[in-house]
């Protein structure tokens, strides 16, 4: 079996979906491995790495499309399908179509203790959450943990979280150990106790409105009125907020209006991890920093494509895993079992 491993072509994108301690381990399933020349270099990873590691560079992948049976990467779907193999088997994030290819979308993993290895929402939003602490700390004309000096006392900044699913927390405990003071919405009532066991203050919209489920539903207007009630009176006293609220399937929900931005104190940060999604905050513009009075939004594209190295570190071996589900080790052949949740769940054509 070969597998290709392609450079992804998104001037957003730095990740790859390959790194070089999984040659082997591809190998050692059956494959010879393939990737595309200077595919790693976004990541801080080089050709030599992959050679070294049993990997062949491709220059230019035309050459041997004829030949792989699987091709892997992070977003990037457009190679000539004219030359590729009637049985191909095509791994990437998101869902796409294509005549006589398997695709398989990992953004569609389940939510299931056997597919945690797989799950490329989780391993990048929890990087994600990260980047955006540092993202904010970056951009802020202040310091985060309380400093006591001979010149004065410098105050703790307080950050703000909005969404405490893989991302949000992550953010609260980088912020934690930045030595920010941190506070925490969700609409999940679940959300709260895990907040409070990083050290972090949880607020809560006071409503006998349930949302109980893994994933938040969206909310009555209701809700939603004393939810913007909540954030107004919270909001001014923030130094960054960052908010990472997602609703499966739909777009992200506003909790930050303008007005809200307006009342923050200048040289405050906003961090909307949701930008791609339609944003949280009704001021994001996607792939910008955009400034308004003295406060600045920020809306990158990919968090997690700025912490490359490591992001393609899990991405990679989030698609390893993924592929040790489809083959047939001994046999050496692909082997796609339908009945496999996880398969039926990624499986988009
Ligand atoms: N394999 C697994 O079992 C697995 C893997 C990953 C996540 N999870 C769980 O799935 C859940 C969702 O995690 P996620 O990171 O995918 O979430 P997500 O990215 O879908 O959403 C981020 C957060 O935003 C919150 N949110 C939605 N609307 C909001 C609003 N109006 N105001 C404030 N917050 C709002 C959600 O409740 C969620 O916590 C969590 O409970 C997580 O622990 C389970």
């Amino acid at each position: 079996m070969k597998l290709l491993a392609l450079k992804e072509t998104h001037p957003a994108e730095s990740r790859v979906a390959l790194t070089p301690e999984l040659v082997l381990k591809y190998q050692n399933f059956g494959f010879e491995v393939f990737i595309e020349e200077k595919a790693g270099v976004k990541s801080s990873i080089s050709d030599a790495e992959f050679v070294k590691a049993g990997a062949q560079i491709i220059p230019d992948i035309s050459t041997i499309l004829a030949e792989v049976d699987v091709i892997i990467s992070v977003q990037r779907t457009d190679v000539d399908f004219a030359k590729t193999k009637a049985d191909l088997v095509f791994i990437t994030k998101e869902k796409f179509v294509q005549k006589n290819v398997s695709t398989f979308a990992l953004d569609l993993i389940p939510r299931i203790t056997r597919a945690q290895g797989m799950d490329v929402l989780s391993s990048q939003s929890n990087l994600a959450g990260y980047r955006a602490v540092i993202d904010a700390a970056y951009e802020m004309p202040k310091i985060l943990p309380m400093m006591m000096t001979a010149a004065g006392t410098i105050s703790a900044a307080k950050f703000m979280i909005l969404g405490a699913g893989v991302a949000g927390l992550q953010a609260v405990a980088t912020a934690k150990r930045l030595g920010a003071v941190v506070c925490v919405f969700d609409v999940r009532a679940a959300a709260k106790e895990q907040v409070q066991s990083l050290g972090a203050k949880f607020i809560e919209v006071k409503s006998d409105e349930k949302n109980d489920g893994v994933y938040a539903k969206e909310t009555s207007e209701e809700y939603k009125k004393l939810q913007e009630e909540l954030l107004k009176e919270a909001i001014k006293n923030q130094d960054v907020v960052i908010t990472t609220a997602l609703i499966p399937g739909k777009k992200a929900p506003i909790l930050i209006s303008e007005e809200m931005v307006k009342s923050m104190k200048p040289g405050s940060i906003i961090v909307d991890l949701a930008a791609v999604n339609g944003g949280n905050c009704a001021l994001t513009q996607v792939g910008k920093i955009v400034e308004i009075g003295g406060i600045k939004i920020i809306g990158h594209e990919n968090f997690p494509s700025r912490v490359a190295f490591d992001a393609s570190k899990v991405f990679a071996k989030n698609i390893f895993n993924f592929v040790d589900l489809l083959t047939d080790k001994e046999k050496k052949i692909i082997s796609i079992n339908r009945e496999d949740e996880i398969i039926k769940s990624t499986l988009s054509c």
